[in-house]
């Protein structure tokens, strides 16, 4: 097992009804922005319910956060923010939402061009961020419990991340009935999102990393299992509470402490949905089948005992197993209501030298746990994909 360090500060507040918990979560004197996405908050009664929790605080909203939160629209926030004169952030939404927030809380402290300093530069010389808290509504990126964000400039196509101990939630309360209103292609974006970053904590090669694998695995099989039963009954509590906290584990940093990863998939798939605008989960079950074929070799051990112990696929012939593994992984995502060709979306072969023209131009030119993916594979990767 590789050394590692482990730091986790967001308190997680989970269950029915505890939205009410803000009302200790968030310090009484608090000038509070909350931040939220297109309407889903408002229609679905959830922004009421976080106003009435936060009782007599003074309380500023700011809405229109886009799915892959937008640059431009996250620095309005940051106006209002210094306008107001507002020190607490509250995020109601998804990954989105969550992502736009952590962007925030570090801009309004930036000094410097914020693109550059937080996105460009990864926020390595941001010293402060806004304290915020999230209230989850779409279980999927884990954003909830981790310091990551992905932001979006529109005007550039450039879809960009970010890390930092400083955009870690405070709290984050998880209520599984606030998932009860996903359509079934949020539902299905959010499973096969999840299970894609299990994957790529998981299926690089052995280190001895004994626990986090049976995590990853026992985490696969819980979205094996309550994927396709929550399309058929997104009003479930028990499938929405296995969910959301299986997708918060899939990426708070617990599996993926002292084992290799491998990030290829999603960092492909950003540049795809930052050039064709395809949701983020669809770009993911577009090309981890891929990633899986071309890495076969590097990945053999790993996609072994993947096919034995996810997928329990007992044939004789070891080559059989693992293509029976990767044609499994594709029927999930297939069967989840996910397409998994770049041409179910209308995207062909002359799209490809673009995509791995931003692969370079991001410095994205050895992905892989081995670093072995060059632009070159990329590119295989990508025509395997159409
Ligand atoms: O905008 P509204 O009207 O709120 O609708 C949203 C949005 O259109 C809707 N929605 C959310 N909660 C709902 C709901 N509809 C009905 N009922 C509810 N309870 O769902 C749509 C999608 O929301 P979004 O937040 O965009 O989805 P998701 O959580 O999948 O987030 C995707 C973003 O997260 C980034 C992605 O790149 C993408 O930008 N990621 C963030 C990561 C992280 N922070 O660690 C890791 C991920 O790999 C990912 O890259
Ligand atoms: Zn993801």
């Amino acid at each position: 097992m590789n050394n590692f360090e482990f730091y986790n500060p967001t308190r997680i507040v989970f269950g029915k009804g505890q939205i009410k918990a803000i009302d200790e979560l968030v310090p009484q004197s608090a000038r509070v922005l909350i931040l939220f996405g297109g309407q889903s908050a408002r229609k679905h009664g959830t922004l009421d319910e976080v106003t009435a929790a936060l009782g007599q605080r003074h309380i500023e909203t700011f809405g229109g956060i886009e799915a892959n939160p937008g640059y431009s629209t996250l620095m309005q926030a940051v106006e209002l923010i210094h306008d107001k004169n507002l020190d607490f952030l509250l995020a109601v939404g998804g990954g989105s939402v969550i992502d736009g927030t952590k962007f925030v809380a570090a801009a309004v402290e930036c000094e410097g061009d914020p693109w550059q300093e937080i996105l460009v530069k990864g926020a390595k010389d941001i010293r402060s961020a806004l304290p915020f808290g999230s209230v989850l509504t779409l279980p999927a990126t884990g954003s909830e419990m981790n310091y990551n964000s992905v932001i979006t400039r529109y005007e550039t196509r450039e879809k960009l991340s970010f890390r930092s101990e400083l955009v870690f939630p405070r709290f984050s309360i998880l209520d599984p009935t606030k998932s009860f209103t996903l359509p079934p292609k949020q539902l299905a974006n959010g499973v096969v999102d999840a299970f894609v970053h299990i994957v790529e904590q998981y299926l690089t090669y052995p280190a001895e990393g004994r626990l986090q694998d049976r995590f990853s695995e026992g985490l696969m099989q819980t979205l094996i299992e309550i994927g396709p039963a929550l399309l058929n009954n997104p009003t479930d509590y028990d499938l929405q509470a296995n969910f959301m906290w299986t997708s918060s584990l899939a990426m708070n940093g617990l599996i993926g402490a002292g084992v290799p990863e491998d990030w290829a998939t999603h960092w492909i798939g950003h540049e795809i949905t930052a050039l064709h605008g395809l949701d983020h989960a669809q770009t993911l079950a577009i090309v981890l089948p891929s990633v899986m074929q071309e890495q076969r070799a590097a990945k053999r051990d790993k996609l072994l005992q993947y096919a034995d112990r996810v997928w329990h696929i007992n044939e004789a012939d070891e080559e059989r197993r693992i293509d029976l593994a990767i044609t499994k992984t594709r029927d999930f995502f297939e069967q989840m209501g996910v397409k998994t060709r770049l041409s179910d979306y209308q995207i062909g072969a002359e799209a490809i030298p673009l995509v791995v023209e931003q692969l370079e131009k991001h410095g994205l030119t050895r992905l892989g746990e081995r670093e072995d993916i060059d632009l070159g594979k990329s590119r295989k990767i990508l025509q395997a994909s159409l």
